[in-house]
């Protein structure tokens, strides 16, 4: 595939060629965890044990790396594993990691409870404030973490303003693009130095399987993190590779879709009586509305909403709807509906980090936006 090519086309055919063998268009899965060797050491096509290289792993890692404008991928059991294997790769006891101060949990969580206790050094800073990053970020800052838009609050972070300070500092810039997905959003083109994906959520896209990409163009961070991922091995089998590809075949339909319904909500659910806030960046007074627009190619399916009643109103918005689905995770095909403050966000309650308890969170699927939108209000009246 080439770089030129449309953006939809790369999601069905890069790293997709036909079987050799059958001539299945689909290729398959390589359900094996070693190779024949053609005498010691005669490995065909390179492969020869499945934690170093899987074909169909091969695939989906070409693929998503292609959809980033990367030249290497790298593909883990799930968002955080592979969080872990490029943090290993990159730090070492001193190290200094800064990171946006509503970060998500788990990311935070990795970080604070198993990398702070070897010695690394976190610092947790407002990335819309650039000066407040500049301060953060002294020399000897190892890695910028930025994920934008955020985990549940919808904060835009101005990612080439981002990349130009770390890398004034002689840091590594991280993105965690996994809400905007590579369709709407490319960090890599923006100045970043790597990308992570939870896959699990829309490369995925069908609440089906969980995994982790980290993509970059740098040769020496993909050295390690090779290494890291052949070393520790937390790599996604085959079958969670395949699905995945599967899943990003129609990224581009999905997001378009999931874009769409999530703006009709917002825009729905803004003035409403019970609703304090509506936290979407394609809603012209949102803060980050113009870096939005500007770096992102749409807003994407995720929202979040702030309630007039506190926790109460809350609590019972998440257990009154029908079609949107109360439960952890996001990036599905299907509504899902989530209290952050106690489900994805648990672990950083008390802490700086702590979600507000009024909030919402909304990953908006692809049913007909009617029912979604009626499905909210129904369950605000309740
Ligand atoms: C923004 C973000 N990054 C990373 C992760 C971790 O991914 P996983 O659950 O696949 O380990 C999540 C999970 O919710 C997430 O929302």
């Amino acid at each position: 595939m080439t770089a030129s090519q449309h953006f939809s086309t790369r999601a069905i055919h890069s790293g997709q060629t036909p079987d050799p063998t059958t001539g299945a268009v689909i290729p398959p899965i390589y359900q094996t965890s070693t190779f024949v060797q053609d005498g010691v050491g005669g490995f065909r096509n390179g492969y020869e044990y499945a934690r170093g290289t899987n074909p169909t792993r091969s695939s989906l890692e070409t693929l998503v790396a292609d959809l980033e404008g990367a030249t290497h991928g790298f593909s883990f059991s799930s968002g955080l594993a592979g969080e872990d294997a490029l943090l290993r790769a990159v730090l070492a006891p001193g190290s200094r990691v800064v990171m946006g101060n509503d970060v998500y949990g788990g990311t935070h969580r990795l970080v604070n409870r198993l990398h702070v206790p070897w010695g690394v050094e976190l610092r947790t800073v407002e990335l819309t404030d650039l000066d407040a990053v500049r301060a953060a970020v002294t020399p000897g800052t190892t890695v910028l973490w930025v994920e934008t838009p955020s985990n549940p609050l919808m904060k835009i972070s101005d990612i080439a303003a981002l990349a130009e300070i770390g890398h004034a500092a002689g840091a590594i810039v991280v993105v965690d693009n996994t809400f905007a997905s590579p369709y709407l959003q490319n960090p890599l083109a923006l100045g970043a130095d790597v990308v992570v994906h939870s896959t699990t959520k829309y490369l995925g896209g069908h609440s089906d399987v969980l995994g982790g990409a980290v993509v970059t163009s740098n040769d020496e961070i993909a050295e390690k993190v090779g290494f890291v991922q052949f070393a520790a091995g937390a790599v996604s089998g085959p079958m969670d590779a395949w699905l995945t590809v599967r899943g990003i075949k129609t990224l581009a339909l999905r997001i378009e879709r999931h874009s769409s319904n999530a703006h009709a909500i917002a825009e729905a659910l803004v003035g409403h009586p019970s609703i304090e806030r509506v936290y979407y960046p394609g809603l012209a007074d949102h803060p980050g509305h113009e870096i939005a627009a500007r770096q992102m190619r749409g807003f994407g399916g995720m929202l979040s909403l702030g309630l007039v009643g506190g926790a109460a109103s809350a609590r019972s918005l998440v257990e009154s709807t029908e079609v949107f689905l109360l439960a952890e995770s996001l990036g599905g095909v299907e509504s899902l509906i989530g209290y952050p403050s106690e489900m994805t966000h648990a672990s950083v309650r008390g802490t700086e980090l702590e979600v507000p308890d009024n909030i919402v969170r909304l990953s908006v699927g692809i049913e007909g936006v009617d029912d979604l939108v009626g499905d909210i209000l129904q369950a605000l009246d309740r």
